[in-house]
């Protein structure tokens, strides 16, 4: 006799989810079960795309499956969870992700290399978010240098409430930093095992409340720290800012295979730096210091988009060092293309969930 719908979610109601302890069924993590003969097909939809010890959790439902009589082979596909539903989720979870409860969409971002401008773009990133009308808080995870206070022109140090901690409030963000905590000038020395605890005990500690975009400044490079916070924060996807230069790319094709070989959603990539347009030119020419055209090529390669170019501009420099990043000011093309990056931001999160991924 064939083999039901039912017959399958029992069986699956023996498999736990390896963080949470509760079965996967009750979870609402079984998506959906198709049967076609002794062929099933089982659809898991994970709560972070790099979920720990997914591979382990796949394994076992193919196993649990397996093990029904009349099915011969099984096929597993994994799908990212949408926000409401992982927010359910993760309001089941221990204490550790209560301050995380209110937060609809974490993006992070990232980069191959160091100084290409992540820092710049997460804080214009904000504003211009912030301007559209959208409630948006930062975390900094850059523990080995924590800029963010500096680009905002913070000061003062979180203050804690019941044993949370409160974010910073400034330009209407909600900031959270290595940096607020440690001090400025203090040094900073994190062992690699520290890293993951300390974001683990800012995102169980920070009271983000409501917040529609949570965007994490990512340390650069293509090691263990910036893979470690993305166990820990669950990323709904990346964005990766580059340099046009061909150094430059080079680490981003290393930092795209970082992020897909978890299966972090990488959303597009930020040109920085991308031109110079000259002063007084009455034709409005531009010269490209850093070469031209590395954005584009990778996002090509990799079949994202280039979600914009960010012109070199004196103002987005001084904008770091006071303080006061260069968005909140009056109107120019670098602030035209940060609020662009913002909409095309917006809309990615509001589409369909990424595509399912096979096993
Ligand atoms: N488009 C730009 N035009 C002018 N200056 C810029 C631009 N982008 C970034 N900068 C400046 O370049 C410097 C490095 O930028 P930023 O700190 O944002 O890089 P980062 O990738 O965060 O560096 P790190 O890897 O050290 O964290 C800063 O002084 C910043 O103000
Ligand atoms: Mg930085």
């Amino acid at each position: 006799m064939a083999v039901s719908k039912r017959e399958i979610l029992d069986a699956l109601k023996a498999v736990k989810e390896p963080e949470l302890k509760q079965n996967i069924v009750d979870l609402g993590m079984v998506k959906a079960v198709e049967i076609a003969g002794p062929h099933a097909r089982v659809t898991i939809a994970l709560p972070t795309a790099n979920l720990p010890m997914k591979d382990k959790l796949k394994n076992n439902v193919k196993e649990t499956v397996k093990g029904i009589g009349g099915i011969e082979d099984v096929k597993v596909v994994v799908t990212p969870m949408t926000s409401e539903q992982r927010a359910r989720i993760l309001g089941q979870a221990p204490s550790e992700m209560e301050g995380m409860k209110g937060v609809k969409k974490v993006i992070a971002i990232a980069s191959g290399k160091g100084g290409v401008g992540k820092t710049t773009v997460t804080v214009n990133l904000a504003i211009a978010l912030s301007l559209q009308g959208h409630s948006v808080g930062i975390l900094d995870a850059d523990m080995h240098g924590p800029d963010i206070p500096i680009m905002l022109g913070i000061k003062e140090r979180p203050v804690g409430s019941r044993g949370m901690l409160l974010p910073i409030e400034k330009y209407g963000l909600k900031i959270m930093s290595t940096g607020i905590l440690a001090g400025q000038g203090d040094p900073i020395v994190w062992r690699g095992p520290l890293v993951n605890k300390a974001i683990k005990e800012f995102l169980g500690h920070v009271l983000w409340g409501n917040l529609d975009f949570l965007l994490v400044d990512l340390p650069p490079g293509t090691g263990d720290a910036p893979l470690t916070i993305s166990t820990v924060v669950p990323l709904d996807g990346v964005l990766i800012v580059t340099t046009p230069q061909k150094v430059a790319l080079a680490d981003v094709r290393r930092s795209i295979g970082l992020f897909r070989g978890h299966d972090i959603p990488i959303i597009g990539i930020v040109e920085n730096m991308s031109f110079l347009r000259l002063p007084g030119d009455p034709d409005g020419k531009v010269m490209d210091i850093f070469g031209s055209g590395g954005g584009e090529k990778i996002a090509k390669a990799f079949k994202l988009p280039l979600l914009g170019r960010i012109p070199l501009d004196p103002a987005i420099r001084s904008g770091g060092d006071t303080g006061r990043p260069v968005t909140l000011e009056a109107n120019s093309e670098a602030v035209d293309v940060f609020k662009d990056i913002a909409s095309r931001l917006v809309t990615y999160c509001s589409g369909p969930p990424a595509k399912g991924e096979s096993s």
